[in-house]
């Protein structure tokens, strides 16, 4: 007999409902008796109480189902330790609530800030397993996030879109992928979507070498420019602000986001109109693509095993194509982020793609 709760919490993405799946049928398999609790939106529902007992119908049809059947939310792990409006210690009654449910573990289905609180719970006592989800795929200690190879293809197909309508008009795009730390998404959409320039947040730019690249290209007699900026992408001067000084910066210019603001730089610096598109948040929609579909279900039926084993305390990765126990204790807020270094910006460059450095 084995009692599990299940949660998912921050962004959503493809494959949640996959991987819990995963999970429900490895134990169900195994298993005569299994009590499943789904917690309702993120951590909300384990610190209120919120939760539902599921049964394997729950889990039936659900492979391709995008978003998450549990619903989910944005607790920020800075406040966790912070009471809430009614004075409620949070670790404590998402600890009493667990106890209340005797469960022997708590799967957790989250990205960076997720994984932070389930490392607190682990330090707390509580069995903890978390699985590694983001379009962001900046989970340190794990090659591969599920959701991200969905969201490439959906930012890869906008990249698509926009380049015919580019090419027959010859004009400069800008399209802005998701990433507000890290470019990984941008990077690989773009290279997918042969984007001629690509910024991302860990590469700043510099806007004459933006608009060098666009010329380029016309002196070329290529009409016709596609950019692939991420959301978090960031000019040098900007880079040497400080945070406070940067976020100051931002409120004070008021541009709906930095493919906006991207716009006004090439303008400013002589270079041509550009026009604007923001797939935003459908890139974290719809139904998971394969390569998602199997990512999941292997970390779900290893999270599986491991409840069977009783192994806790651990993220569920993959390295090297082989599934991974990693210690949250030692990966536990560490971001996994483009390095200028890696091979795959070197041959990006090697091909003629602009970073704008
Ligand atoms: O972390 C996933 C993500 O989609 C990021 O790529 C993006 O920057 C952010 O979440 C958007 O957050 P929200 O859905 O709260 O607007």
């Amino acid at each position: 007999m084995k009692r599990i709760g299940l949660l998912t919490s921050g962004g959503d993405c493809q494959a949640l409902n996959a991987t819990m799946r995963g999970v429900v049928k490895g134990l169900s398999a195994n298993l005569t008796e299994l009590e499943v609790y789904g917690f309702m939106n993120g951590y909300k529902g384990l610190i209120y109480g919120d939760y539902r007992l599921l049964t394997s119908r729950d889990f039936s049809g659900i492979l391709t189902k995008g978003g998450t059947i549990l619903g989910s939310s944005r607790q920020p792990f800075k406040l966790m330790r912070e009471p809430d409006e009614k004075g409620l210690d949070k670790v404590e009654a998402m600890k009493q609530n667990y106890y209340k449910l005797r469960l022997d573990c708590l799967v957790i289905l989250g990205g960076n800030g997720t994984q932070k609180t389930a490392n607190l719970l682990r330090e707390e006592g509580l069995n903890i397993i978390h699985l590694p989800k983001t379009i962001d795929n900046d989970i340190y200690g794990t090659d591969m996030t599920f959701g991200f190879y969905s969201a490439v293809n959906i930012a890869t197909e906008a990249i698509d879109c926009i380049h015919t309508t580019a090419a027959s008009h010859n004009r400069v795009f800008i399209v802005e992928v998701m990433g507000h730390k890290v470019g990984w998404l941008t990077l690989y959409s773009g290279i997918a979507g042969g984007a001629d320039i690509i910024l991302i947040p860990e590469i700043p730019y510099d806007i004459r070498r933006v608009v060098e690249a666009i010329d380029r290209r016309t002196k070329a007699g290529k009409g016709f420019t596609v950019i692939a900026v991420a959301e978090g992408a960031i000019s040098k001067e900007d880079a040497k602000l400080s945070k406070k000084e940067y976020r100051k910066k931002i409120e004070a210019q008021k541009y709906p986001s930095v493919a906006y603001e991207l716009a006004e730089q090439i303008k400013a610096a002589n270079g041509p109109e550009v026009r604007i598109t923001v797939p935003g948040h459908t890139q974290r929609g719809g139904s998971p693509c394969p390569y998602d579909r199997v990512l999941s279900t292997r970390i779900g039926v290893t999270a599986a095993k491991m409840i069977l084993d009783e192994e806790y305390g651990y993220m569920v990765g993959i390295v090297n194509g082989k599934m991974k126990k990693v210690p949250l204790a030692e990966v536990s807020g560490k971001l996994k982020m483009v390095s200028p270094k890696d091979s795959i910006i070197q041959e990006a460059k090697l091909m003629g793609i602009s970073f704008g450095d």
